[in-house]
């Protein structure tokens, strides 16, 4: 029996200690190919393609992950290794157990190596045993994540995906001894299971349901849980099995297994030192006693040069439907890994490869063509969940902005989400405010603006692939048989009509687009400036729309309905150098020079603009205010100043410390609406330093202040009241990766589907000599190269589609599957 005594000690004397931190320390960064090293920074950088992002410490400034996803079963990772799984829910169908902690970030599935000649033992991860090593590279991938390590002359490389197509992930570890004597390890896996509801605080409670067992034969562990916190079909609660089983196994001969967390960890033990480490074998504990860990063991022997690949998987199968067996054996094996992992590459090529960029600013390509897709689809559309906030939920609104990022590769996703929202609304035309991917089920409310996106995001489906059967689906509410999308749309739109305060403003009821804004109009008197531009906006299409299908009298109605819309807004929404916000269910102003905090928000002013319901002058006068009162360092506040001061008549915004999210921040959803707005108002170097600065990638400059990760969007930056001024937080799981992509392609790039074609609009810096795009359009590839031999920053002097010069921006739809070029020339 090895003594516990042993491990760190005799480690630690045999091993260099590298320094943590900003600096690179002793350890070396292998670089494959070239980098882009203005976007480097002291704990990483992109691959040259953009397509990886390299960690080359654990030590990041908070936990920079990965959130992969199938679209079923998802997990994230962070660069220490830590995470969770769970399957269509992170709340409600967790796998393995986690609890929020971005501080300590330890909870996860780990492998622990161990040396056994010495005893030494680390882990494939830096956590849990936060071992020292020779180098530490941690590769962030569209779909995989890789760490690399070199520990005691061993050099381990573990590879995590989520299967392309089936409910597991699958770990390849491969060890290679770089030493010149022989090696006999062990590697031991370990992972504490959830399995429902999370988190599981009665745990005492949920243990008593939980059972495990392993095969030795088959090399696997498994565990179920009689109880799920779902009422049965007579409406009792604690009362079902959870319908699945989940398992772990491994490719390599097991050489013992644990399923019990007491004899794993050992009593008041810890994950760094486990009781395990200083035991020969693991103690074969399984069955429904013990609290329900996955524990598998495998011996491996190295040679000097020798590499070995030990495969584990985990998942979760649904009992009568899938074979946890079945599983097990199509992946937890080496080639078997090797093709699924090539699947995974298969799968996102679909949704990233039908769009590239190529721009002068290197920035806006890698987030453009690949993270920003990624982000959108693999965490906010599929897996719902992050480091910062586990939604589990589906948004009305969010996901149904998120959607347009299916639009240029897979429309059809879109279309699906689009119809699954609509089935989320009342005959009464509102919608639910979210609800759950397993069972449905959310809150119903008065908030004023989650149905108007669904004519919205209907008319960017629309504009990109003049699909116009959509509108004939029928789609049931929640509470009355099936209707066509169209009547779905217009519902929303009369339910809107009848919500407007005596003076012709939209109610803000319960919020608008910001949550925050929770107490402001409850009592259905208060107003929303920002849902009259934004009703005013949607109107504008809509009304077309309508007559296209022969409803004239909805048509005229919607127009009528806009003008007064856009004179109300104007009359009574100008506060003399701004638009307000609102009005309190009081009558008090929101977002007014009369106000001492909360002056000036971002959202009615922007939108004032985009939506083009402000008056010209007026609007240009509002784009300034933003500029001198909103624009800041890290990019435009969403209000100014920041509340200090809880105003219970105004909502939740107002309790959060100053600086932070809708108080003060830049929250970078309506951060990306300002880019924007700043190119219709006619200023596109300005729009552009909006999208620079708040383009995550250029934050590698002051990584340390900025903290988080620098290839995926934040939800929110704090704002200039806040103590850590340019922090970024909530990072993934926020709706402005799918917007930052759009505002870039179709705004700046100014590139833009209309009924009749792709319209060619660029509004980009001057000191850009041009740029190209590659994208799918309506069945044909569209290779579109820009030059800009004037250094303009808008207008087109000339246009040709395959050699033949083209009248007008507007580049037809062939739709013949063909490839087509076109070459603009700016001036
Ligand atoms: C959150 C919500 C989103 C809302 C935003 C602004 O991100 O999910 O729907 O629009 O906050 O309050």
């Amino acid at each position: 029996m090895l003594r516990s005594s042993y491990n760190m000690v005799s480690f630690y004397a045999g091993v260099k200690r590298f320094t943590f931190g900003p600096t690179t320390g002793p350890f070396l960064i292998h670089t494959r190919g070239k980098v882009t090293t203005e976007l480097s920074c002291a704990y990483g950088y992109f691959s040259e393609d953009g397509r990886e992002y390299v960690i080359t410490t654990p030590l990041t400034p908070r936990p920079w992950g990965n959130v992969i996803s199938n679209g079923d079963y998802s997990l994230m990772v962070s660069q220490t290794g830590s995470g969770y799984s769970w399957r269509g829910n992170a709340g409600q169908n967790r796998i393995t157990r986690a609890f929020q902690d971005l501080v300590k970030d330890n909870w996860g599935k780990y492998f622990y190596i161990r040396d056994l000649s010495t005893g030494a033992f680390w882990s494939a991860t830096y956590k849990p045993v936060m071992h020292a090593c020779d180098e530490y590279r941690v590769t962030h991938g569209i779909g995989y994540s890789r760490f690399i390590q070199r520990v005691h002359g061993i050099l381990s490389e573990l590879t995590v995906f989520v299967a392309a197509g089936d409910p597991l992930e699958v770990y390849q570890l491969r060890l290679t001894n770089t030493s010149t004597s022989p090696r006999e390890l062990d590697v031991t896996s370990y992972a504490e299971w959830l399995l429902g509801f999370a988190p599981d605080e009665h745990r005492e409670f949920h243990k008593l349901f939980i059972d495990t067992w392993a095969d030795e034969a088959r090399m696997a562990v498994y565990a179920r849980k009689y109880l799920w916190g779902f009422p049965d079909d007579k409406g009792r609660y604690n009362n079902i099995d959870w319908p699945y089983t989940a398992f772990m196994a491994t490719s390599a001969p097991l050489k013992s297994y644990d399923c019990d967390k007491e004899s794993f960890i050992g009593l008041y033990g810890r994950e760094d030192s486990p009781r395990a480490m200083a035991e020969s074998h693991l103690a074969r504990r399984s069955g429904r006693f013990g609290d329900a860990i996955a524990a598998l063991q495998v011996g491996v022997s190295l040679a000097p040069g020798e590499t070995r690949t030990i495969v584990f998987t985990l998942g979760a199968a649904e009992n009568g439907r899938e074979d946890p067996n079945a599983l097990i054996e199509r992946y937890t094996d080496v080639q078997a890994s090797d093709r699924a992992l090539q699947e995974v590459h298969e799968l996102w090529a679909r949704f990233i490869d039908p769009e590239r960029v190529e721009t002068p600013d290197p920035a806006l390509n890698h987030m453009t063509n690949c993270w920003l897709k990624y982000q959108a689809i693999s965490c906010r559309l599929w897996g719902k969940s992050a480091f910062y906030q586990v939604s589990a939920g589906y948004g009305f609104r969010d996901q149904l902005q998120d959607c347009q990022i299916f639009l240029v590769g897979e429309p059809a996703y879109a279309r699906k989400q689009i119809l699954l929202h609509a089935a989320q609304q009342f005959v009464e035309g509102d919608v639910l405010h979210w609800w759950f991917s397993i069972r449905g089920g959310g809150p119903r409310t008065n908030c004023s603006d989650d149905l108007l996106w669904l004519p919205f995001v209907l008319d960017s489906y629309l504009k990109e692939t003049a699909d116009y059967t959509i509108l004939d689906e029928r789609v049931p509410y929640l509470n009355g048989p099936a209707e066509p999308l169209y009547d779905h749309c217009k519902r929303a739109l009369e339910r809107a009509f009848s919500r407007f305060s005596p003076r012709g403003i939209p109610l803000m009821g319960d919020h608008d687009w910001n949550d925050g804004l929770n107490a402001i109009g409850t009592l259905l008197k208060g107003e929303s400036f920002w849902v009259a531009e934004f009703l005013y906006m949607i109107l504008g299409s809509f009304a077309p729309l309508a007559e296209r299908r022969g409803d004239v009298r909805f048509a005229h109605r919607c127009r009528t309905v806009r003008d007064c819309l856009k004179d109300a807004l104007n009359r009574h929404g100008w506060d003399g150098e701004w638009y307000l916000q609102a009005t309190t269910d009081d009558g008090l102003p929101v977002g007014s020079k009369e106000n001492d905090e909360g002056q000036i928000f971002l959202m009615p002013n922007i939108w004032a603009v985009i939506s083009g319901a402000g008056e010209p002058d007026k609007a240009r006068q509002a784009m300034e205010s933003v500029t001198r009162y909103l624009l800041k360092d890290y990019g435009p506040l969403l209000n100014f100043p920041a509340f200090t001061r809880p105003r219970p008549d105004i909502g939740y915004v107002t309790r959060y410390a100053p600086g932070l999210r809708e108080n003060g921040g830049v929250y970078t959803h309506a951060a990306t609406w300002a880019v924007w707005a700043y190119t219709l108002a006619g200023q596109p170097e300005l729009a552009y330093e909006v999208y620079r600065r708040i383009c995550p990638p250029n934050r590698s400059r002051d990584i340390d202040a900025y903290k988080a990760e620098p290839y995926v969007t934040p939800g929110n930056v704090d704002g200039p009241a806040s103590e850590y001024y340019g922090r970024g937080g909530w990072t993934w799981y926020t709706g402005s990766a799918q917007w930052l992509h759009r505002v870039a392609t179709h705004w700046i790039l100014g590139i833009r589907p209309q009924e009749d074609g792709l319209l060619i609009d660029p509004s980009i810096p001057a000191h850009w000599s041009g740029f190209r795009v590659r994208r799918t359009f309506r069945n044909a590839v569209y290779h579109i190269e820009v030059a800009n031999p004037d250094h303009v920053n808008r207008g087109v002097r000339s246009i040709a589609v395959d050699g033949r010069p083209l009248e007008g921006q507007v580049v037809p739809a062939f739709c013949d599957g063909q490839s087509h070029t076109v070459r603009v020339v700016m001036g």
